[in-house]
């Protein structure tokens, strides 16, 4: 058997872009911190439980759509594919959509938490031996290139994003990254992306703050790592997750809650909190399909199919380029 794992592209943000990324996120009026950097180690194992909660939906329900509907989305995807995930995480869902597909040749996945995506690349590639595998840790909302020996056929390149992570991002946000990711893939790509939608707003409370606390445990863990990483003084028991949903901006927030006035230290800087300030740590966004539509053409994409599950809780999207051929 040949080895077809290659080399990992390490792209992994470097501690002092996190560092950067997290002074100018709190040294605003508004303190918010980026979500990109909730998945170290420990966050990556923390929102692997969550997706298994019995109250956050969107992972079993994609999940089911996937399986569902693989037959309808391979033969969509056509054969001879290479595929590009964005934020690749456990490698669950690749799977499905590998499994269904005719002759995939190459798979990238894209990952900032090295280990795990190391992890799940070694451990596809025993499954399917015959894909090139080419993992890339990276942030992928930042440019970076397709490895050029990734598959002998380039002129089938799926992205492949799934998990509503489309909806972390704000709608102009999504309209961007969605553009760059039609550049980077080329003339003629398709992207199937995973989009949550709108629905009854106690469902999604539950989902965003579940009873046993992992939710709030893996929003926390932010802390514990700006404490860790970029020697931190934040006292975890001091602040308090909260999930709510935002009507006029159709989407989940979640922040941190400061339970009282207090100074937090980070390496030489200090930082006030009164009582009941927040940290923005996360938005998820809720589209309904027509929305999502809408913002993929404007991104230069013709929605091509959707799938969704019997009670529309979850959408699964093909859309291919539109744009013409250079
Ligand atoms: N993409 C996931 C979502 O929006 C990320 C997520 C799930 C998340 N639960 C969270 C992010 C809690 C921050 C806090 O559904």
């Amino acid at each position: 058997m040949t080895n077809t794992l290659q080399k990992l592209q390490d792209l992994e943000p470097s501690r002092e872009e996190f560092q950067a990324a997290v002074l100018a996120g709190l040294r605003q009026a508004e303190k918010s911190l980026p979500c990109k950097f909730f998945y170290d180690a420990e966050g990556s194992r923390l929102f692997d439980r969550i997706c298994e909660l019995p109250e956050y939906y969107p992972t079993r329900t994609e999940c089911r759509i996937l399986r569902e509907y693989a037959g309808g989305i391979a033969a969509g995807i056509g054969p001879g594919a290479r595929l590009v995930e964005f934020g690749s995480g456990a490698g669950v869902k690749i799977r499905l959509l590998l499994s269904a597909l005719k002759k995939p040749t190459a798979y990238v996945p894209v990952d900032i938490s090295r280990l795990h995506l190391l992890a799940a690349a070694s451990s596809l590639a025993k499954d399917f031996p015959h894909l090139a595998i080419a993992p890339i840790c990276a942030d992928y909302t930042l440019p970076f290139e397709l490895p050029p020996h990734a598959g002998t056929q380039p002129d089938n390149t799926v992205g492949f994003f799934p998990g509503s992570t489309i909806g972390n991002f704000t709608p102009q946000e999504a309209r961007a990254f969605l553009e760059s990711a039609r550049r980077l893939l080329g003339p003629g790509s398709s992207m199937v992306v995973g989009v949550d939608l709108r629905k009854d707003e106690a469902v999604l409370q539950r989902a965003y703050d579940d009873a046993a606390g992992v939710t709030a445990a893996f929003n926390l863990n932010l802390l514990r790592r700006i404490n860790r990483e970029l020697m931190g003084t934040f006292k975890l028991d001091q602040f308090v997750h909260r999930a709510r949903w935002n009507d006029a901006l159709g989407r989940m927030e979640m922040h941190l809650v400061s339970r009282c006035a207090q100074t937090v230290e980070i390496g030489r800087e200090r930082f006030a909190f009164r009582k009941d300030e927040a940290i923005h740590t996360e938005n998820s966004h809720k589209y309904t399909i027509a929305q999502f539509q809408d913002l993929a053409r404007e991104a230069g994409y013709a929605p091509q199919n959707v799938w969704t599950d019997p009670d529309n809780l979850f959408s699964v999207h093909l859309v291919k380029d539109a744009t013409p051929a250079a």
